[in-house]
Order: structure tokens, then sequence, then C-alpha cells
């Protein structure tokens, strides 16, 4: 008789794009880690093409992986990007899920990083809001574990004329220094809080963990790799 052949757990490998960096890493179909977070600078200009081609190098040193997750920084509905305001206009239109299948020869899902974070972070009870705080602004809803997909908070009016993007992404970081920054962030939470009445919100980001304002009890920092392993979830559907 055949010996049987040893099976292997599929391996999923998550992307999660960001307007300074672009990060992967292997996971298993629960979403656990199988190795070390591994990050590329994004290339400037952040065009489709040279994209493709840091995510293809960080491919390579993942490999074996079965299925392909991608958090992406805009718009995208059916792995189509609608929009990438921090990355570049010629995105728009652009069927990255099909690209990236043919650059990586597997099966490739592509959602909001926003979206794809919240996933890797919410307990899956009541109303739980979602926002990151990177480069952009990046905001998801979720009702008992489901997502309403593509919210986009970011780009809505918050104060003194400006969106949310604009006072709280990392340009305005720069621009006003901690201090400042955490204040504003404090005022958009009792904003939120008013909207959404919220059960828990849920702060992701490379920039969560600048976040030194005192916190109200539903409000918790979740760490950045939530958007690679949140990645996982998008396998589950
Ligand atoms: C985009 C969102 C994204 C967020 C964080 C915003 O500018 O419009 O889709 O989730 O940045 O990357």
């Amino acid at each position: 008789m055949a010996a049987l052949k040893p099976s292997r757990t599929p391996v999923i490998l998550a992307f999660d794009i960001g307007g300074s960096g672009i990060k992967a890493m292997r996971l298993d179909p629960a979403g656990r880690p199988l190795g070390e977070r591994n990050r590329l600078s994004t290339p400037h200009p952040a065009r489709p093409a040279a994209v493709l081609a840091v995510m293809r190098s960080l491919a390579a040193s993942a490999r074996p992986f079965d299925k392909v997750s991608v958090g992406f920084p805009g718009i995208v509905r059916d792995g189509v990007v609608w929009s990438a305001v921090n990355l570049h206009d010629s995105w728009v239109g652009f069927d990255l899920a099909k690209a990236l299948r043919k650059a990586l020869g597997k099966p490739v899902r592509v959602a909001n990083d926003a979206d794809v974070q919240g996933m890797g972070a919410v307990k899956g009870k009541g109303v739980e809001l979602v926002v990151t705080l990177g480069t952009g602004f990046g905001s998801a809803l979720f009702l008992n574990g489901v997502l309403v997909p593509n919210l986009e908070l970011g780009h809505h009016p918050f104060r003194r004329g400006e969106t949310y993007e604009e006072q709280l992404g990392e340009a305005a970081l720069d621009e006003v220094g901690l201090k400042r920054w955490n204040r504003r962030l404090g005022k958009a939470i009792k904003v939120l809080s008013r909207v959404y009445n919220y059960d828990a919100l849920r702060i992701g980001g490379g920039n969560g963990r600048k976040v030194t304002l005192k916190l109200p009890p539903n409000v918790t920092i979740v760490p950045n790799t939530a958007g690679l392993m949140g990645g996982a979830a998008l396998w589950k559907a």
C-alpha cells in the first residue's frame, strides 16, 4: 500500500499595505502567526507595479504558502481598487486580486486595511468600531462580528474644516506633535462615541502605540499585527 503523504496545514500569506511600509506574515487558518513579520518600505511613487514588485520579494522569502490575503489602504470591491489616497491615483480601477494571483500563482483575497485589522481585533459582540491610526485614518464597523464593509470615516469632516485623516493622520502628527495629536484623538473619541454608541472602540494602526491619553473603559488599543492576523478571516467566508 502506498504510504500516505503527511498533510501540511494550509498556510496563508497575509500582507498589510501601508503608506510607509508593506508588511507580510505567514499565518495558519486560525490567524496564528507561523513566523516573523517582514517589512519593506513602500516605494514612492507607490504605483501598482512598484508595490507589486515589493510584494513579490516579500513573498519570495515566505514560501511555501497556499493562499494570500491583502489589507489595502483604500476602498476595495471584488478585488478591484476604488480609491488609494495615500498611495497613487493610478490604483483606481486596478484589479489587485487578479494581478497578485498572476504574480504569485496562488488564490488571492483583498479587502480594506481597516476592515482586515478589525477582523483581527473584534470580539464579535455588539457594536464594535475600529479605527486605525497610521499614514491615513482607517475605520471599520462590526455588528456581532459581522462587518459593514468600506466605512470611510477618515474623509468625513471632523473639526476646523478638516477631516479625521487631516487632523489625525501621520502628516498631522508630524505637524502638531504627540501632545496635541493626543488631545485631538480624545475629541474624536467623544464624537465617535456619540455618533455610533458602540459597545467597544478598538484603536489600531502603527500609531496606536503613540496614544498616551487616558482612554474610557470601552476603548482599547490593539497591536498593529492585527492588520495581518485578520487576513486569515478573509478565507473563512
Ligand atoms: C483610506 C481608507 C484606509 C485608511 C487607512 C484612508 O485614507 O481612504 O480606505 O483604510 O486610509 O489606510
